[in-house]
């Protein structure tokens, strides 16, 4: 069976049209995402024929040039099983580009004539959407020029302007609370949109979904019946070229676990919802966060694990170490995993541990929410359990719903059945959904967003409060890391990470779910 990706009640009308404008267009985030998510959703109709995009940058390049290099992109990158020519006109009819030096104040009112040149070509009624794809110490540099061009609305007047932040939104507490305060003297807060990409994931709108739209699993989340959650979000690839910069002043809690893993551990571990909207969902993730507490606070050691990868693989397979990456200095101690044993001190979950880790140059990409339940009571059951020529008997596993994120997207729970024959003994099976038998291609997380941008529709964007209690968490690892300059647990590239990271399971009898 497959179902219609076409959902025309969300599709913008053309009194809805707004331009808009990418700052940061000749990165890789404007070829590789944004141009082929805008793509996809004007194929899929949802945006209005006049709906200009103009590219922002420093390089020289003209509207001719940059639509040839972003045919080339969306061919590449865009989900659609094909790009015809005739399509690809079309859209490209709506993409300009726009070289400006984004320090310098005077360009910013040549952009302003420029949009406004565009814009009465199109007839989108003075809307505007900038979208920072940039270095994000350009984000207030950039918001207070656009301010002294006067391409700011005042912070009282009707909706016209949004403008989207590419993450990271600071770089700890202090960096983030600065932004938030410097912005908040131009913008509202429902003008700021910051990504997090993660909350685009068609499988993450449906841990929501499946938790609060059927009755039988949510009873179920709690400290009664949940013996421990597993959080993971695994990647293969090691360092890209030409991102060592970045990547080695961030490291793995700063790029996914402040964001993307402790998103994720909100959606599973949130209370309901009065009602299903940005504001109470938020509201609900913001109490997740405040509560949240190292699993064991003694010793920072103890519920905090940060790794980096040497040299790994096989023959014919050598994976580089970190230290040997492009860009990355031969001394470096930031960390490509980390692991952590936190607790959402709650009454829902008071005692139930959440393990969370992420890294690079692990044996596969994986990305997983994994809430084990307690054991049956009494061991009733059986079954044998053979390793090599050596069988034993053992009783029930415990059942676990699996949120499968990527790839292979589904979910899944494990249950005891009875084995067919003459006794008694356990046979273990999986129910499971894949969304692969519902359709052969879901929406990219960015046409989500983008789209929901365009709507005035912040759900799936992170508050500035809630950024706020993230940071103010994992601040203090950060600190402690690099305050000591402490020298990460190393693991062969390839593999689940360091043992160090298995000891926090270890030692409450538990242990990571393989990779
Ligand atoms: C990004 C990080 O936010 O997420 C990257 O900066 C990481 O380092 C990426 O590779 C993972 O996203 P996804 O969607 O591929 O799981």
């Amino acid at each position: 069976m497959t179902i219609p990706l076409q959902e025309p009640t969300l599709a913008l009308s053309q009194t809805e049209s707004a331009s808009i404008a990418i700052f940061g267009a000749s990165g890789d985030l404007t070829a590789r995402k944004l141009v082929p998510a805008l793509y996809m959703l004007s194929q899929d109709g949802y945006l209005p024929d006049h709906l200009p995009i103009v590219g922002v940058a420093r390089r020289d390049k003209t509207d001719e040039s940059f639509r040839n290099e972003m045919g080339e992109a969306v061919r590449k990158f865009a989900r659609a099983e094909s790009v015809s020519d005739e399509q690809w006109n079309k859209f490209a009819s709506r993409l300009y580009y726009h070289k400006i030096d984004l320090a310098e104040q005077a360009a910013y009112n040549g952009l302003d004539k420029r949009l406004e040149e565009v814009e009465s070509g199109h007839g989108t009624g003075g809307k505007r959407v900038f979208y920072l794809a940039t270095d994000p110490k350009l984000f207030q540099p950039i918001v207070t020029m656009l301010d002294g061009a006067d391409m700011i609305p005042n912070i009282d007047s009707e909706d016209v302007l949004r403008i989207v932040f590419e993450k990271p939104f600071g770089h700890n507490l202090e960096s983030s609370q600065a932004l938030t305060a410097g912005l908040s003297r131009m913008l509202r807060e429902d003008q700021i949109y910051r990504i997090d990409h993660y909350l685009g994931k068609e499988t993450v709108q449906n841990i929501l979904l499946f938790r609060f739209g059927n009755a039988i699993f949510e009873p179920m989340l709690n400290r009664n019946h949940v013996d421990h959650v597993q959080i993971t979000v695994a990647e293969d690839q090691g360092i890209e070229r030409g991102r060592g910069g970045y990547y080695d002043k961030s490291g793995a809690l700063r790029d996914v676990l402040q964001n993307h893993v402790l998103q994720l551990l909100c959606l599973i571990a949130m209370e309901p919802p009065a009602l299903f909207q940005a504001k109470d969902i938020r509201d609900e993730k913001l109490k997740v966060l405040k509560t949240l507490a190292p699993g064991d606070p003694s010793r920072l050691d103890n519920w905090a694990i940060g790794g980096q990868y040497i040299k790994g693989g096989s023959d014919g397979n050598w994976m580089n170490a970190y230290r040997k990456e492009d860009r990355i200095p031969e001394d470096s101690n930031r960390e490509t995993f980390v692991a952590m044993d936190v607790r959402v001190d709650n009454w829902r979950w008071a005692g139930v541990p959440f393990y969370l880790r992420t890294g690079k140059r692990l044996p596969r990409r994986l990305t997983e929410i994994a809430v084990q339940f307690k054991l049956p009571p009494l061991h009733l059951f059986t079954t044998v359990e053979c390793e090599g020529d050596s069988c034993d008997l053992v009783g029930a596993k415990p059942n676990t719903l699996v949120f499968r994120i990527q790839p292979e997207e589904g979910i899944s729970l494990t249950c005891s059945t009875k084995r067919p024959g003459m006794q008694y003994q356990i046979h273990p099976i999986e129910l499971d959904f894949e969304y692969e038998t519902l359709t052969e291609s879901m929406p990219e997380a960015y046409e989500r967003l983008l789209l929901d941008v365009l709507r005035g529709d912040s759900t799936l964007f992170t508050r500035s409060d809630e950024l706020e209690a993230a940071w103010k968490f994992v601040t203090p690892v950060l600190h402690h890391w690099e305050k000591n300059n402490t020298e990460p647990k190393f693991y062969p590239a390839g593999a689940a990470g360091p043992k160090e990271a298995d000891e926090l399971l270890k030692k409450s009898g538990r242990q990571w779910r393989e990779l």
